[in-house]
Protein backbone atom coordinates (compact mmCIF):
# COMPACT_ATOMS: atom_id res chain seq x y z
CA UNK A 1 0.00 0.00 0.00
CA UNK A 2 2.89 2.38 0.76
CA UNK A 3 5.78 2.00 -1.46
CA UNK A 4 8.69 3.99 -1.47
CA UNK A 5 11.55 3.85 -3.69
CA UNK A 6 15.06 5.21 -3.74
CA UNK A 7 14.24 7.78 -1.84
CA UNK A 8 17.10 10.48 -1.06
CA UNK A 9 16.79 13.32 1.16
CA UNK A 10 19.55 16.32 0.97
CA UNK A 11 19.31 19.23 2.89
CA UNK A 12 20.57 22.19 1.54
CA UNK A 13 23.82 24.15 2.77
CA UNK A 14 24.19 27.50 4.25
CA UNK A 15 25.10 29.35 0.75
CA UNK A 16 25.24 27.18 -2.80
CA UNK A 17 28.96 26.18 -3.07
CA UNK A 18 28.28 24.40 -0.08
CA UNK A 19 26.63 20.91 -0.94
CA UNK A 20 24.46 20.46 2.29
CA UNK A 21 23.75 17.21 3.96
CA UNK A 22 22.81 14.43 2.52
CA UNK A 23 20.45 12.90 5.11
CA UNK A 24 18.76 9.95 3.30
CA UNK A 25 20.49 8.13 0.79
CA UNK A 26 18.19 6.03 -1.71
CA UNK A 27 15.89 3.44 0.42
CA UNK A 28 13.05 1.70 -0.60
CA UNK A 29 10.08 0.50 2.00
CA UNK A 30 7.21 -1.51 1.82
CA UNK A 31 4.39 -1.49 4.11
CA UNK A 32 0.44 -2.56 4.54
CA UNK A 33 -2.59 -2.26 6.23
CA UNK A 34 -2.63 -3.58 9.69
CA UNK A 35 1.06 -4.15 9.49
CA UNK A 36 3.78 -2.65 11.87
CA UNK A 37 7.07 -1.60 10.35
CA UNK A 38 9.59 -0.56 12.46
CA UNK A 39 12.35 2.04 11.81
CA UNK A 40 15.56 1.65 13.93
CA UNK A 41 18.80 3.18 14.02
CA UNK A 42 21.59 5.63 15.12
CA UNK A 43 21.09 8.80 15.83
CA UNK A 44 21.53 11.04 12.62
CA UNK A 45 20.72 7.97 10.50
CA UNK A 46 17.99 9.87 8.54
CA UNK A 47 14.60 8.22 10.56
CA UNK A 48 12.63 11.47 11.03
CA UNK A 49 13.87 12.99 7.96
CA UNK A 50 12.14 10.20 6.00
CA UNK A 51 9.05 10.34 8.14
CA UNK A 52 8.97 14.32 7.54
CA UNK A 53 9.36 13.26 3.34
CA UNK A 54 6.42 10.61 3.74
CA UNK A 55 4.26 13.29 6.18
CA UNK A 56 5.29 16.32 3.48
CA UNK A 57 6.61 18.15 6.08
CA UNK A 58 10.14 18.45 5.14
CA UNK A 59 11.18 22.22 4.99
CA UNK A 60 11.68 23.80 1.86
CA UNK A 61 15.50 23.72 1.82
CA UNK A 62 15.22 19.33 1.89
CA UNK A 63 15.08 18.24 -1.82
CA UNK A 64 14.04 14.90 -2.50
CA UNK A 65 14.36 12.32 -5.43
CA UNK A 66 12.71 9.44 -5.77
CA UNK A 67 9.44 7.81 -5.15
CA UNK A 68 6.46 7.54 -2.64
CA UNK A 69 3.63 5.95 -3.74
CA UNK A 70 0.29 5.85 -1.46
CA UNK A 71 -1.91 3.16 -2.80
CA UNK A 72 -0.56 3.51 -6.53
CA UNK A 73 -0.67 7.57 -6.27
CA UNK A 74 2.49 9.54 -6.32
CA UNK A 75 2.41 11.76 -2.82
CA UNK A 76 6.31 13.15 -2.66
CA UNK A 77 5.85 15.95 -4.72
CA UNK A 78 2.47 17.68 -4.60
CA UNK A 79 1.49 20.74 -4.35
CA UNK A 80 0.27 22.48 -1.40
CA UNK A 81 -3.61 21.98 -1.53
CA UNK A 82 -2.97 18.07 -2.94
CA UNK A 83 -0.76 17.89 -0.01
CA UNK A 84 -2.96 19.21 3.01
CA UNK A 85 -5.52 16.97 1.84
CA UNK A 86 -3.39 13.91 1.31
CA UNK A 87 -1.06 14.41 4.71
CA UNK A 88 -3.97 15.18 6.51
CA UNK A 89 -6.41 12.57 5.23
CA UNK A 90 -4.37 9.36 4.49
CA UNK A 91 -1.09 9.92 6.77
CA UNK A 92 -1.18 10.64 10.29
CA UNK A 93 1.92 11.56 12.58
CA UNK A 94 2.57 11.07 15.97
CA UNK A 95 5.45 12.57 17.31
CA UNK A 96 8.03 12.83 20.28
CA UNK A 97 7.03 15.34 22.11
CA UNK A 98 2.61 14.89 22.76
CA UNK A 99 2.43 18.49 23.80
CA UNK A 100 4.10 20.07 20.88
CA UNK A 101 1.16 18.89 18.54
CA UNK A 102 -1.50 20.34 20.54
CA UNK A 103 -2.66 23.99 21.15
CA UNK A 104 -2.35 24.72 24.13
CA UNK A 105 -5.61 27.60 23.87
CA UNK A 106 -7.85 24.90 22.84
CA UNK A 107 -9.10 21.88 24.64
CA UNK A 108 -8.32 18.67 23.52
CA UNK A 109 -12.06 17.79 22.21
CA UNK A 110 -12.07 21.51 20.00
CA UNK A 111 -9.21 20.55 18.31
CA UNK A 112 -10.15 17.04 17.44
CA UNK A 113 -13.65 18.11 16.58
CA UNK A 114 -12.10 20.77 14.01
CA UNK A 115 -9.92 17.47 12.54
CA UNK A 116 -13.32 15.68 12.25
CA UNK A 117 -15.05 18.56 10.59
CA UNK A 118 -12.28 18.95 8.15
CA UNK A 119 -12.64 15.60 6.94
CA UNK A 120 -16.24 14.97 7.17
CA UNK A 121 -19.51 16.96 6.77
CA UNK A 122 -20.66 16.60 10.17
CA UNK A 123 -22.68 19.30 12.65
CA UNK A 124 -21.20 20.04 16.20
CA UNK A 125 -22.56 17.33 17.92
CA UNK A 126 -21.96 14.75 15.44
CA UNK A 127 -18.41 16.06 15.49
CA UNK A 128 -18.09 15.84 19.43
CA UNK A 129 -19.61 12.27 19.48
CA UNK A 130 -16.87 11.44 17.03
CA UNK A 131 -14.69 13.02 19.29
CA UNK A 132 -15.53 11.29 22.54
CA UNK A 133 -15.76 8.06 20.39
CA UNK A 134 -12.14 8.66 19.57
CA UNK A 135 -10.74 9.19 22.54
CA UNK A 136 -12.39 6.39 23.91
CA UNK A 137 -10.94 4.10 21.72
CA UNK A 138 -7.56 5.59 22.74
CA UNK A 139 -8.03 4.47 26.24
CA UNK A 140 -9.00 7.64 27.46
CA UNK A 141 -11.47 7.00 30.26
CA UNK A 142 -14.70 9.22 30.84
CA UNK A 143 -13.91 11.04 27.47
CA UNK A 144 -16.69 13.15 27.53
CA UNK A 145 -15.23 14.94 30.49
CA UNK A 146 -11.59 15.20 28.88
CA UNK A 147 -12.76 16.42 25.77
CA UNK A 148 -13.33 19.67 28.05
CA UNK A 149 -9.74 19.65 29.27
CA UNK A 150 -7.00 21.96 28.15
CA UNK A 151 -3.80 19.87 27.22
CA UNK A 152 -1.82 21.14 30.31
CA UNK A 153 -4.23 19.52 32.36
CA UNK A 154 -2.94 15.98 31.23
CA UNK A 155 -0.36 13.82 32.19
CA UNK A 156 2.62 13.45 29.08
CA UNK A 157 0.83 9.80 28.72
CA UNK A 158 -2.94 11.22 28.00
CA UNK A 159 -1.55 13.88 26.28
CA UNK A 160 0.00 11.07 23.47
CA UNK A 161 -3.34 9.39 23.97
CA UNK A 162 -4.96 12.66 22.20
CA UNK A 163 -2.02 13.40 19.67
CA UNK A 164 -2.92 9.73 18.83
CA UNK A 165 -7.01 10.68 18.62
CA UNK A 166 -6.33 13.83 16.73
CA UNK A 167 -4.00 11.10 14.17
CA UNK A 168 -6.76 9.08 13.98
CA UNK A 169 -9.53 11.63 13.66
CA UNK A 170 -9.23 11.81 9.79
CA UNK A 171 -9.33 7.96 9.17
CA UNK A 172 -5.74 7.77 8.08
CA UNK A 173 -4.47 4.75 6.12
CA UNK A 174 -0.80 5.18 7.29
CA UNK A 175 0.13 6.40 11.26
CA UNK A 176 3.81 7.40 11.26
CA UNK A 177 5.21 7.36 14.39
CA UNK A 178 8.50 9.05 15.40
CA UNK A 179 9.79 7.82 19.20
CA UNK A 180 6.29 8.33 20.31
CA UNK A 181 7.16 6.73 23.75
CA UNK A 182 10.70 8.19 24.15
CA UNK A 183 9.82 11.11 26.28
CA UNK A 184 7.10 9.00 28.61
CA UNK A 185 7.69 7.20 32.15
CA UNK A 186 8.66 3.55 31.36
CA UNK A 187 5.54 2.36 32.35
CA UNK A 188 3.67 4.65 30.24
CA UNK A 189 5.53 4.19 27.08
CA UNK A 190 4.72 0.47 27.59
CA UNK A 191 0.94 1.31 27.51
CA UNK A 192 1.54 4.24 24.80
CA UNK A 193 2.98 1.37 22.52
CA UNK A 194 0.16 -1.44 23.38
CA UNK A 195 -2.27 1.17 22.39
CA UNK A 196 -0.83 1.86 18.89
CA UNK A 197 -0.39 -1.56 18.15
CA UNK A 198 -4.16 -2.85 19.24
CA UNK A 199 -5.09 -0.09 16.98
CA UNK A 200 -3.58 -1.08 13.94
CA UNK A 201 -5.37 -4.65 14.16
CA UNK A 202 -8.67 -2.95 15.25
CA UNK A 203 -8.84 0.21 13.14
CA UNK A 204 -6.76 -1.18 10.01
CA UNK A 205 -3.92 0.69 9.66
CA UNK A 206 -0.42 0.86 8.96
CA UNK A 207 2.36 1.75 11.46
CA UNK A 208 5.26 2.91 10.82
CA UNK A 209 6.93 3.31 13.66
CA UNK A 210 10.54 5.11 14.62
CA UNK A 211 12.39 3.83 17.30
CA UNK A 212 15.97 3.82 19.01
CA UNK A 213 15.28 0.44 20.41
CA UNK A 214 15.67 -2.52 18.77
CA UNK A 215 13.99 -4.18 22.18
CA UNK A 216 10.61 -1.97 21.58
CA UNK A 217 11.35 -2.62 17.87
CA UNK A 218 11.47 -7.03 18.16
CA UNK A 219 8.04 -6.52 20.77
CA UNK A 220 5.62 -5.12 18.07
CA UNK A 221 7.02 -5.04 14.96
CA UNK A 222 6.10 -7.32 11.86
CA UNK A 223 9.46 -6.44 9.86
CA UNK A 224 12.30 -3.92 11.11
CA UNK A 225 14.20 -1.75 8.78
CA UNK A 226 17.57 -0.98 10.24
CA UNK A 227 19.06 2.56 9.42
CA UNK A 228 22.78 3.72 8.92
CA UNK A 229 23.56 7.04 7.86
CA UNK A 230 20.99 7.55 5.32
CA UNK A 231 20.85 3.88 4.00
CA UNK A 232 18.78 0.50 5.11
CA UNK A 233 21.79 -1.66 6.09
CA UNK A 234 19.24 -4.75 6.74
CA UNK A 235 15.64 -5.61 6.59
CA UNK A 236 14.05 -8.60 8.33
CA UNK A 237 11.68 -9.90 10.40
CA UNK A 238 11.68 -9.70 14.18
CA UNK A 239 12.74 -12.73 15.29
CA UNK A 240 15.25 -13.72 12.57
CA UNK A 241 17.18 -10.08 13.40
CA UNK A 242 17.55 -10.72 16.74
CA UNK A 243 18.92 -14.39 16.90
CA UNK A 244 21.02 -14.22 13.68
CA UNK A 245 21.27 -10.89 12.70
CA UNK A 246 23.07 -10.15 8.91
CA UNK A 247 24.59 -6.59 9.16
CA UNK A 248 27.65 -6.66 12.12
CA UNK A 249 25.65 -2.67 12.56
CA UNK A 250 22.46 -4.85 13.88
CA UNK A 251 24.20 -7.23 15.67
CA UNK A 252 25.98 -4.28 17.29
CA UNK A 253 22.28 -3.27 18.34
CA UNK A 254 21.07 -6.94 18.83
CA UNK A 255 23.36 -7.55 21.68
CA UNK A 256 22.50 -4.06 23.43
CA UNK A 257 19.15 -5.11 23.28
CA UNK A 258 19.18 -8.67 23.98
CA UNK A 259 18.27 -8.99 27.66
CA UNK A 260 15.17 -6.47 27.09
CA UNK A 261 14.16 -8.52 23.97
CA UNK A 262 13.85 -11.93 26.35
CA UNK A 263 11.89 -10.07 28.50
CA UNK A 264 9.52 -9.25 25.64
CA UNK A 265 7.23 -6.45 27.38
CA UNK A 266 8.81 -3.62 25.18
CA UNK A 267 11.39 -1.96 27.96
CA UNK A 268 13.81 0.09 26.76
CA UNK A 269 17.24 -1.00 25.80
CA UNK A 270 20.19 1.87 25.94
CA UNK A 271 21.67 2.48 22.35
CA UNK A 272 24.97 0.83 22.78
CA UNK A 273 27.88 3.16 22.77
CA UNK A 274 30.05 2.01 19.60
CA UNK A 275 33.18 3.43 19.39
CA UNK A 276 33.93 6.42 16.96
CA UNK A 277 31.03 8.51 15.29
CA UNK A 278 28.88 7.27 12.12
CA UNK A 279 30.21 8.57 8.45
CA UNK A 280 28.65 10.78 6.91
CA UNK A 281 25.68 9.64 3.86
CA UNK A 282 26.76 8.90 0.21
CA UNK A 283 30.04 7.77 0.73
CA UNK A 284 32.03 5.30 -2.34
CA UNK A 285 32.45 3.04 0.93
CA UNK A 286 30.56 0.63 3.86
CA UNK A 287 29.69 3.90 5.79
CA UNK A 288 29.57 1.48 8.99
CA UNK A 289 33.36 -0.12 8.06
CA UNK A 290 35.04 2.73 9.81
CA UNK A 291 33.69 1.12 13.25
CA UNK A 292 32.97 -2.54 12.03
CA UNK A 293 34.95 -5.42 13.28
CA UNK A 294 34.57 -7.36 10.19
CA UNK A 295 35.69 -4.92 7.65
CA UNK A 296 37.91 -5.54 5.00
CA UNK A 297 39.82 -3.64 2.14
CA UNK A 298 36.56 -4.41 -0.26
CA UNK A 299 34.28 -2.79 2.59
CA UNK A 300 36.40 0.54 2.42
CA UNK A 301 36.22 0.98 -1.16
CA UNK A 302 32.73 -0.43 -2.38
CA UNK A 303 29.31 0.48 -1.26
CA UNK A 304 27.86 -3.43 -0.52
CA UNK A 305 24.82 -3.99 -2.59
CA UNK A 306 21.70 -4.87 -0.86
CA UNK A 307 21.29 -9.01 -0.88
CA UNK A 308 19.29 -11.75 0.42
CA UNK A 309 19.94 -12.60 4.18
CA UNK A 310 17.43 -15.41 6.07
CA UNK A 311 13.91 -14.00 6.01
CA UNK A 312 15.23 -10.36 4.23
CA UNK A 313 18.22 -8.90 3.12
CA UNK A 314 21.32 -6.96 4.13
CA UNK A 315 23.56 -4.30 2.78
CA UNK A 316 27.01 -6.35 4.13
CA UNK A 317 30.10 -8.15 1.98
CA UNK A 318 30.13 -10.31 5.18
CA UNK A 319 26.65 -10.78 6.26
CA UNK A 320 25.99 -13.10 9.07
CA UNK A 321 29.84 -13.50 9.69
CA UNK A 322 30.96 -13.50 13.00
CA UNK A 323 33.81 -11.42 14.44
CA UNK A 324 36.56 -14.42 15.59
N1 LIG B 1 16.39 20.71 9.06
C1 LIG B 1 17.58 20.18 8.80
N2 LIG B 1 18.56 20.89 8.17
C2 LIG B 1 19.76 20.36 7.90
N3 LIG B 1 20.11 19.10 8.19
C3 LIG B 1 19.19 18.34 8.82
C4 LIG B 1 17.89 18.84 9.17
N4 LIG B 1 17.20 17.84 9.77
C5 LIG B 1 18.03 16.78 9.81
N5 LIG B 1 19.22 17.06 9.25
C6 LIG B 1 20.37 16.14 9.09
O1 LIG B 1 19.91 14.99 8.44
C7 LIG B 1 20.51 13.83 8.99
C8 LIG B 1 19.45 12.86 9.44
O2 LIG B 1 18.72 13.44 10.53
P1 LIG B 1 17.44 12.78 11.18
O3 LIG B 1 16.85 13.78 12.07
O4 LIG B 1 16.59 12.21 10.12
O5 LIG B 1 18.07 11.59 12.03
P2 LIG B 1 17.36 10.55 13.00
O6 LIG B 1 17.69 9.20 12.50
O7 LIG B 1 15.93 10.90 13.16
O8 LIG B 1 18.14 10.79 14.36
P3 LIG B 1 17.61 10.73 15.87
O9 LIG B 1 17.64 9.29 16.24
O10 LIG B 1 18.63 11.51 16.64
O11 LIG B 1 16.25 11.34 15.93
C9 LIG B 1 21.44 14.32 10.09
O12 LIG B 1 22.73 14.43 9.55
C10 LIG B 1 20.89 15.67 10.43
O13 LIG B 1 21.92 16.51 10.91
MG1 LIG C 1 14.76 11.51 14.75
Amino acid sequence: MLKVRDLAIRFAGRSASEAGTLAVDGIDLDLDRAQVLALIGESGSGKSATMLALAGLLPKSAKTTGSVLLDDRSILHLDEREKSTVRGRRIGMIFQDPGGSLNPVLTVGDQIDEVVRTHRRLDRRAARAETVSLLSRVGIGDPAARARAYPHQLSGGLKQRVAIAAALAAQPTVILADEPTTALDATVQAQILDLLVNLVQVEHVALLLVTHDLAVAAAVADRIAVMYAGKIVERRGPEQLVTDPGHPYSRALGQAALPFVAAGDGRHAALPELPGRMAEAGGTACAFAPRCPLAIDRCRAQVPPVVPFGDGEAACFRAGETAQ
